[in-house]
């Protein structure tokens, strides 16, 4: 080794060793004199000292060329500080430096290499390997490594066994575009990279590798957003001979372990609300439960008393926010602003002032008498100080509009904490999805979720109504996975197909593999899989999962490091056929 200690370790046990030690020159100043330097690697930062008349004049020539980032060896001992720095593991300790060697120099970075850094995002992202040098983002990727150290210390302990599928497959339909990579010995065919490793691990099941998992990279050609990239990784498991309720076990069980293992907190068991539920009290399938603000239908009171809006609306329904009845006509302007925002989408917004003294001041004063008012509050459960905010139009529609301005509403109240974790699964998702597009079902979480049971009649009677086994957990709002009871039965499988648009033919072309498969004596299984970048961003408190991957695409999908994706050469094109060739 190069160096005897690492920048991290040395405190005031260590006075008068000789050491070595190597890193990066975080900052120098030189005040005549005198001459510090921080000496930073990956486990800290060290001071060395030099002095002039102490400290040979080759060593100070040397520290006096150094400049940011330059990668230098240090040899000394360690002394007490006399100004000590408690904000650091080293800060009781410097070194007394007496010989260094420069291992290699630095350009100026373009930014600043410190905790807050004045380099912009795209600066950033084309010299990640510089900004990943900062603090924030290693402790994100350690954090990472932690989690996926703990997650398979938990599945190993559990019998679940890892196995690497492949990357190179053929299209699985998961609702995003696939990526395709042409094949150079097939030509005019393409493999996919996998949406997730669906197929896959149920053949496993079938093969009788009962307990699965793999935490592995998934591909998906979607539109990004900050929980969304093109390749992301998944916690990936599966199971046979299980229900429902022993996956929402054991993986309530993993995500208990990890908070109490990394984060020392103990959560409570999760609730299991359905989706139905969900969409009633919090207009999402996954609820923010931070925070209470759930939802009020007003329809019996608030309809046939004259107010058109109300009358005319599938539904009329509504929030507390609580101590709110001071907010001004500004502050009530931008709430109708923000619901009216064609990202929302509502057309106006109703607000009721339970004023402190017991009055009451609303939007719809004209058309409701204060005794309605005050029967509206009691549904609320609204006290004097409180505001109500109502919204009305079709049932879908409202509560979409509605969950955005709870969450807004959460926001400005700043009941969404960052630091306090409300886990919930949500269960007996919709089996499919009318996609008004194409007029046709969409499997709402991809076609091999078992419809329930007792709903298996309604298939093809009306389809929209079947229910699944399927279940997501759900995080302070964030989707964090996903899974379902899987159909093992291939009639089943073969109607499902139907269902879905697929001929006869279509079905067996795409999926014959797994349907024959089911053929040869297929275990019922079921499974889950965790995104497992998002359960590292929200373990820090983070909503953006690009500081969870080491080396991130940006939204454009583009790698402004390495210039991805890039124009390749009229020659390989030529050998992989893509080429329309001249004659
Ligand atoms: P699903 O599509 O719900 O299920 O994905 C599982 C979880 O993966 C995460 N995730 C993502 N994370 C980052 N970027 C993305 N683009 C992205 N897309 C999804 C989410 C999500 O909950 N095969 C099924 C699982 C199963 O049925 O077992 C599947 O992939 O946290």
């Amino acid at each position: 080794m190069l160096r005897t200690h690492t920048c991290g370790e040395l405190t005031i046990k260590d006075i008068n060793k000789e050491v070595v030690l190597t890193g990066w020159v975080q900052r120098i100043r030189d005040k005549g004199g005198l001459i510090w330097i921080d000496l930073r690697d990956r486990y800290g930062i060290t001071q060395l000292i030099l002095e002039e008349g102490r400290t040979n004049t080759d060593t100070i020539n040397i520290v006096r060329k150094l400049g940011r980032e330059f990668v230098i060896k240090a040899k000394g001992t360690v002394i007490e500080r006399i100004s000590k720095n408690p904000k650091l593991t080293t800060g009781d300790i410097e070194i007394d430096l007496v010989e260094v060697s420069i291992l290699n120099s630095s350009k100026t970075p373009p930014f600043t290499i410190e905790d807050e850094t004045d380099g912009g995002e795209e600066l950033r992202m084309k010299y990640r390997y510089l900004d990943l040098r900062r603090n924030p983002l290693k402790e994100s990727l350690l954090l990472r490594h932690k989690l996926s150290l703990e997650t398979r210390k938990y599945l190993d302990s559990l019998q679940f066994v890892e196995i690497e599928t492949p990357y190179l497959i053929k299209s699985t339909p998961e609702g995003a575009r696939d990526f395709i990579v042409p094949s150079r010995m097939n030509q005019g065919e393409f493999y996919a990279l996998p949406q997730s490793p669906q197929t896959f691990k149920q053949l496993l099941m079938i093969a009788g590798y009962d307990r699965y998992y793999q935490l592995v990279k998934c591909f998906r050609d979607e539109d990004l957003r900050a929980d969304r990239q093109p390749e992301f990784t998944q916690i990936d498991c599966e199971m046979s001979f299980v229900e429902q309720d022993d996956i929402l076990d054991i993986f309530e069980g993993m995500i208990k372990y990890l908070f109490k293992t990394l984060k020392n907190i103990e959560l409570d068991s999760f609730p299991r609300i359905s989706y139905q539920e969900a969409m009633e009290r919090y207009g999402s399938d996954k609820p923010d439960t931070r925070f209470g603000m759930e939802f009020i239908e007003l329809n019996e009171l608030a309809q046939n008393k004259g107010f058109k809006v109300f009358d005319d609306a599938e539904l009329v329904v509504g929030i507390n926010a609580s101590g709110c009845s001071n907010y001004t006509r500004k502050q009530l302007d931008k709430l109708t602003d923000f619901v009216r925002r064609p990202q929302v989408g509502a057309k106006g917004l109703v607000y009721v002032k339970y004023n402190t003294d017991g009055t009451f001041k609303s939007s719809v004063d004209k058309f409701f008498d204060k005794e309605t008012l005050k029967e509206w509050a009691d549904k609320f459960n609204a006290k004097p100080g409180d505001l109500l905010l109502i919204l009305s139009g079709e049932k879908e529609k409202v509560r979409k509009q509605m969950n955005e301005l709870r969450l807004e509403m959460g926001n400005r109240l700043e009941l969404r904490d960052s630091s306090h974790f409300k886990p919930l699964w949500v269960t007996d998702f919709p089996l499919l999805e009318w996609d008004e597009e194409n007029n046709r079902y969409h499997a709402m979480h991809h076609p091999f979720t078992s419809p329930k049971q007792e709903d298996i009649s309604l298939l093809e009677t009306n389809p929209g109504k079947v229910r699944a086994n399927a279940y997501d957990m759900v995080i302070n709002g964030v989707e964090i996975g996903g899974g379902s009871i899987r159909i093992h039965d291939r009639e089943l499988q073969k109607m499902m197909f139907k269902v879905l648009g697929f001929s006869d033919e279509e079905a067996q072309e795409q999926f014959g593999f797994l349907m024959n498969a089911f053929e040869y004596g297929a275990p019922p299984h079921g499974g889950i899989a965790l995104g497992f970048d998002r359960l590292a961003a929200l373990f820090a408190g983070k909503e953006s999962i690009r500081d969870f991957i080491a080396f991130p695409k940006n939204n454009a999908g583009r790698d402004l490091m390495i210039d991805s994706p890039s124009a390749v050469s009229r020659e390989q094109l030529d050998e992989l056929g893509l080429t329309i060739k001249k004659n």
